[in-house]
């Protein structure tokens, strides 16, 4: 009973907010009102806190591009959103041009130069995943600063000091807490204290708790980004600020060093680009990020092999929720078996991006509509053959439900898109704060495989590809994802700005802009809807369907289960932010009901 009760609060508050969301045009969450869904002609922002949202808003009223924007939103999410925004954190960015170039950031973190593949295992060679979760051995090399240095230097338009102002005055000013941002720092305050070896202003001190409209203020954070504003990426990985982190480092026994914070680099990698041919005969091209994330592979298999299913079986099953349950569940089950085995930092090794993505490959995986008894994940393994990860028998242990990383997704007038996931990782990424510069560091190392075979915070189990090497980058799941319409023309076909979708959730990142594709190209959902919907989710192990409450219905779960699915509940899957362009070139923002999420738009 004791459990039973916050979590039916917590599910009558979730269907309040989504029903509210559908129909009125706003929300009030404290001292904001939060839209759901705007719209307008010269610039939309869609991001998961209204004072970031605002910042970005501001910029493009004051003549920034969507990439100015961006970085705004960026560096006032460290400060507004410190569960996930970041500066000590690492993420993706996807940015269309108004001429209709598509190009992608890796600003990712990366391990230590003195990380090792076996750092996390135990004499007898278990994992000790506290180790890769808390505290300083669990941080990887931060990414953020340099990819907003990049993204400025490649596509932004005003000075980058502007774009550093509104963070640095919210850390200075502070700002007051939603009920969502008091709570996530009153759960936490136990393991801050655990971490840290000096007050951090995240804990409310003599043990009281925060409560919504308390000011939350970050005067060492804001000293920090007045260094980056004046000194570019140098003001975070050199000088006084870099020396912060390292201290903090040697003070907790983690690894990361000046020289690794000197070197690191943003990437600037070609996306993952494919086509999809929607059952309403509308074709899209879909860009997402490659690897090291896993979300574009994941998007392109999964709507690939989904591709194979004729139209006429969407069409006869367009209501048919198990129908439709079954081909985004086995299709989700093969992607993420592929994902396990080939997928890492392709700097260290060689993804079969070419077989995986082949479209008779894709044909043979799974080469017809699914209907009948679940397929059993232990039958099913990586399609390419030549496999070498043995699954360890704790694998298929529950992903926790996670309320971290963030996505946020800005288009302007001109039509330049931007679609960012930036991430701590966990809620508060290590929950180590380094002392003086007020940082907040990521526990993103966690998502190695510590142990091939063995599964992360998420249940994600991955091979040798995702082992931790020196220097390499995570294997990831973030997905920001860019949409164009092919509209027939002389020359051929030419691409319309469609759509941006994106959202944290960990290893649920796929499948949900899967899902809110699947929304917004087939069943014509706007955008407030599509980001709306209840979700579920596959990853092959453990091998079950995870749904929101409200998403599989006792009566689908009872059909489920006579066909041999297992299914688990689980309060929220992801928080998804999408804008929409019309056909007459109307921007249109959806925010998640599921948090303080907001659009937009003028
Ligand atoms: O990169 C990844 O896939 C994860 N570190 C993302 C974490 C995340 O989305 C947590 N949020 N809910």
């Amino acid at each position: 009973m004791d459990e039973f009760l916050p979590k039916m609060k917590n599910l009558l508050s979730l269907l309040c907010i989504i029903i509210s969301a559908l129909f009125l045009p706003y929300v009030t969450y404290g001292q904001y009102e939060v839209s759901k869904s705007a719209s307008g002609q010269h610039g939309m922002v869609v991001s998961p806190h209204p004072l970031a949202t605002k910042v970005g808003l501001e910029i493009l009223k004051g003549g920034g591009n969507a990439y100015d924007a961006g970085i705004a939103i960026e560096f006032a999410l460290a400060v507004c959103f410190p569960v996930a925004g970041n500066i000590g954190g690492g993420g993706f960015g996807l940015y269309r041009t108004s001429a209709g170039e598509v190009l992608s950031l890796d600003y990712r973190e990366r391990a230590p130069s003195q990380a090792s593949t076996k750092m996390y295992l135990d004499a007898k060679g278990q994992v000790m995943d506290s180790l890769s979760r808390l505290g300083a051995l669990a941080v990887g090399v931060p990414g953020t600063v340099k990819g907003m240095e990049q993204l400025h230097r490649k596509l932004g338009k005003l000075p980058w000091a502007t774009l550093l102002q509104p963070a640095i005055n919210l850390a200075s000013d502070g700002f007051a807490l939603t009920v969502i941002d008091s709570d996530l720092m009153f759960n936490h305050a136990q393991k801050f204290k655990q971490v840290n070896a000096w007050p951090t202003p995240f804990v409310k001190q003599q043990g009281r708790r925060w409560r919504m409209g308390d000011t939350l203020k970050q005067p060492m954070l804001a000293k920090t980004l007045r260094t980056i504003q004046e000194n570019g990426s140098a003001g975070f990985y050199e000088g006084w600020v870099a020396a912060s982190i390292v201290t903090e480092m040697k003070r907790h026994n983690g690894l990361i060093s000046t020289e690794d914070l000197k070197s690191y680099k943003a990437i600037w990698r070609d996306p993952i680009k494919f086509d999809y041919q929607a059952p309403t005969d509308t074709t899209y091209r879909i860009y997402s990020m490659a690897p090291p994330s896993s979300g574009g592979i994941i998007l392109n298999q999964v709507l690939g092999m989904l591709n194979h299913i004729p139209k006429s079986d969407w069409l006869a099953n367009k209501d048919n929720h198990l129908w439709r349950i079954q081909q985004l569940v086995e299709t989700e089950r093969l992607a993420y078996a592929d994902r396990s085995e080939y997928l890492g930092d392709p700097d260290f090794f060689q993804i079969p991006v070419r077989q995986l993505l082949d479209k008779s490959y894709l044909k043979s995986r799974f080469a017809h509509a699914h209907v009948g008894p679940a397929i059993n994940s232990l039958k099913v393994g990586p399609g390419l053959g030549n496999h070498k990860m043995v699954r360890q028998p704790n694998a298929g242990s529950q992903p926790k439900e996670h309320d971290e990383t963030t996505h946020y997704t800005v288009v302007d007038g001109q039509g330049n898109a931007l679609c960012t996931t930036t991430t701590l990782n966990g809620a508060f990424g290590s929950k180590l704060v380094v002392e003086g510069s007020g940082i907040l560091l990521n526990n993103e190392m966690d998502d190695f495989s510590a142990n091939p075979g063995s599964p992360n915070s998420y249940g994600l189990i991955g091979g040798v590809a995702n082992a931790i090497e020196p220097r390499k980058r995570m294997l990831s799941s973030m997905s920001p994802t860019i949409i164009t319409r092919l509209v027939p023309s002389p020359k051929g076909s030419t691409e319309m700005l469609a759509f941006t979708v994106g959202t944290p959730g960990g290893s649920t990142i796929p499948t949900s802009v899967l899902q809110v594709i699947l929304g917004l190209t087939v069943d014509g959902l706007s955008p407030a809807e599509a980001v709306a919907k209840p979700r579920y989710h596959h990853q092959w192990f453990p091998d079950q369907i995870l749904s929101e409450y409200n998403s599989i219905i006792p009566e689908r779960a009872t059909e489920l289960g006579k066909l041999g699915y297992t299914i688990k509940l689980i309060e929220k899957i992801g928080r998804v932010e999408a804008i929409k362009v019309s056909e007459g070139g109307l921007l249109i923002g959806g925010a998640d009901p599921r948090g303080d999420d907001s659009a937009a738009g003028y």
